[in-house]
């Protein structure tokens, strides 16, 4: 048999394979999800996030500085709030001396360099576990992004990097981006989830946080699974209105986003590998249905391959230990 071309050529061995390998995982490459949780030395498994914790701050600083050690540059905070402060304006999303607020000080006293982002939307503050504030049944989008800049200022004020908003209500991009620079944090970037649909993957972290709306559901602001034009117009908008990065969140089931947001942003691109595409792979690893390892970098190096720049995952420890080994 004559061949003009033999693809397999460039296969045929580790050390070939990977001098043509056109997608490579570095750690600087992950965002590491953290739950935080008031108390002391509280270190909490999530029933549906095996091997996932949350954690009072102590331990979370504990485990930022491992984090950092190995080569992790960022993370993305969350907090899980008392029953008790959660109402429907969501004010304690705000407070100067908040859980969240305390922990964004420990963390940049203890880890200066790291980079961290917070999250902003007011499911874990709000009676109603939704993102926005409520009335007559509706998630009002105005009196929600007033909020919203609070909280971005709150969080500002506090030493975090950049703001992630994750609520999908209209404009918050732009009026974060105003309050930012009214009050003169010049140096605060801005994360849009851009991109945000809703998805019935985002079960294990509402579990994590005990943030699932307590009535309805979130499609009248996240969007909707069957669309893609609508992606590159909120990321668009998200972009003039003055973020600095734009992410697509789920990852995996939305992939075609990733790429095409890509082509079409000139910012950073980032994609949430969210709480269920986690819980999948743990799931079938222990069933014995997958190989969990190969799992993990199969699924960071596809999200990678289609665009993205940074990809928040619950895997970024695993995977580094794996890449180095
Ligand atoms: C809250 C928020 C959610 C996630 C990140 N920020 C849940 C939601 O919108 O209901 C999901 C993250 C994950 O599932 O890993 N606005």
């Amino acid at each position: 048999m004559f061949l003009q071309r033999r693809n397999r050529i460039l296969r045929q061995s580790p050390a070939i394979r990977s001098m043509v390998a056109e997608t490579i995982l570095t750690p600087n490459d992950f965002i590491v999800p953290l739950f935080i949780d008031e108390g002391q030395g509280v270190e909490q498994e999530i029933p549906s996030m095996p091997g996932y914790f949350r954690r009072s701050l102590d331990g979370t600083v504990k485990e930022v500085k491992e984090l950092w050690s190995l080569g992790i540059r960022s993370i993305l905070l969350f907090v899980k709030s008392k029953d008790e402060l959660k109402d429907n304006t969501g004010k304690e999303a705000w407070n100067p001396d908040g859980l969240m607020q305390r922990s964004i000080k420990a963390i940049k006293n203890a880890v200066p360099e790291i980079v961290v982002m917070t999250d902003v939307a007011l499911d874990p503050y709000s009676s109603y576990g939704h993102d926005g504030i409520v009335e007559n049944g509706e998630i009002v989008n105005d009196p929600t992004v007033e909020a919203l800049v609070k909280m971005s200022l709150s969080h500002a004020a506090a030493g975090a990097d950049l703001v992630a908003p994750s609520d999908m209500m209209d404009g918050r991009i732009g009026a974060i981006r105003q309050g930012l620079e009214e009050n003169g944090y010049t140096k605060t970037g801005i994360m849009a989830y851009s991109a945000k649909y809703a998805s019935c993957f985002y079960g294990p972290f509402r579990d994590a946080l005990d943030s699932a709306p307590g009535f309805g559901d979130k499609k009248t602001y996240q969007m909707d699974p069957a669309n893609r034009l609508e992606a590159i117009k909120e990321a668009l908008m998200d972009v003039e209105e003055g973020a600095d990065i734009v992410m697509v969140k789920p990852g995996l089931p939305y992939l075609d986003i990733v790429r095409e947001v890509k082509d079409s942003v000139h910012v950073p691109v980032s994609v949430y590998n969210i709480s269920g595409e986690y819980a999948m792979i743990k799931a079938a690893a222990k069933m014995g249905w997958i190989n969990e390892e190969r799992a993990i970098i199969e699924t960071l190096t596809s999200m990678k391959r289609a665009g993205a720049d940074l990809i928040a995952t619950y895997f970024a420890k695993d995977a580094v230990k794996l890449l180095n080994r």
